[in-house]
């Protein structure tokens, strides 16, 4: 068996449902109750940039009122404790990898981030953000939420092309493999050689792409898979 040393993982909005937060394409997830071409495009935000303030004001609250649950607890023991590398990279915009002390890497953005549109100044967001509201630096009116939307570029491509390259294992927790560049992960992982596990409560797209499958709730596979992985 390959000895491992490096772990990828890419968790999704799965990883946060047992904190109370939806997730997207779930029975009853954000995109029934909202279109993304309303308020998940740049051009939604020229068009209507109220509403789109408003949809992430609001779940801009809720993250900051959820709290991890065991899953996020148990890749929190898993970055301290594992001997080799272990790069969490999250499709997540809510926070909750950081309040159980993971180091993540951002890929969709941040809720809790602001960014100006003009300039690319990025500061902190207050909890609720509206129209017209200046950019710190360059005193434009042209603050945005921090979180990218369809059909801009994820953030910090570069490194994570290189750590799926170079990873002994790759895992993937509570996603759809509905949106790329993160539903092609699991195959870049897997031409450089390594493991992959899949964590969900059922199959996703991507599901036929991984070696390993691992059914159930996250707060309960997740802690399992790192006692694993530790022991
Ligand atoms: P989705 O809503 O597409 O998928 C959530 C996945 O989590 C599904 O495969 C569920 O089966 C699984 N799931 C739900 N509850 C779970 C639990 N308790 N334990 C384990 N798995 C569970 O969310 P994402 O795949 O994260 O992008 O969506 C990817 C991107 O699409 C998001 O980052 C967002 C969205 O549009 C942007 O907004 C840019």
């Amino acid at each position: 068996m390959r000895r491992i040393d490096r772990i990828v993982i890419l968790t999704g909005a799965g990883i946060s449902a047992e904190s109370g937060l939806g997730t997207f394409r779930d029975e009853g997830g954000l995109w029934a109750q909202h279109r993304i071409e309303d308020v998940a495009t740049p051009e939604a935000f020229v068009r209507n940039p109220d509403l789109v303030h408003r949809f992430y004001n609001a779940r801009r609250v809720q993250a900051a009122e959820a709290q991890p649950n065991p899953a996020h607890h148990a890749l929190a023991r898993l970055q301290a404790d594992f001997p080799g590398d272990v790069l969490l990279v999250t499709q997540n915009v809510d926070g909750l990898h950081e309040k159980a002390g993971v180091r993540a890497i951002h890929m969709h953005g941040e809720l809790s981030r602001a960014l100006c549109a003009a300039c690319e100044h990025r500061w902190d967001a207050p909890p609720e953000m509206s129209v017209g509201e200046p950019c710190p630096a360059c005193d434009k009116p042209t603050a945005r939420p921090d979180i990218v939307w369809f059909g801009e570029i994820p953030y910090h491509m570069e490194e994570i092309i290189e750590a799926l390259q170079t990873c002994d294992l790759f895992a993937a927790i509570g996603t759809s493999g509905q949106v790329y560049p993160a539903a092609g992960f699991v195959e870049e992982a897997r031409m450089s050689g390594a493991a992959t596990v899949e964590m969900n409560l059922r199959d996703s797209d991507m599901s036929y792409a991984f070696e390993e499958h691992i059914v159930g709730p996250a707060s309960k596979t997740v802690p399992a898979w790192v006692d694993r992985l530790l022991a």
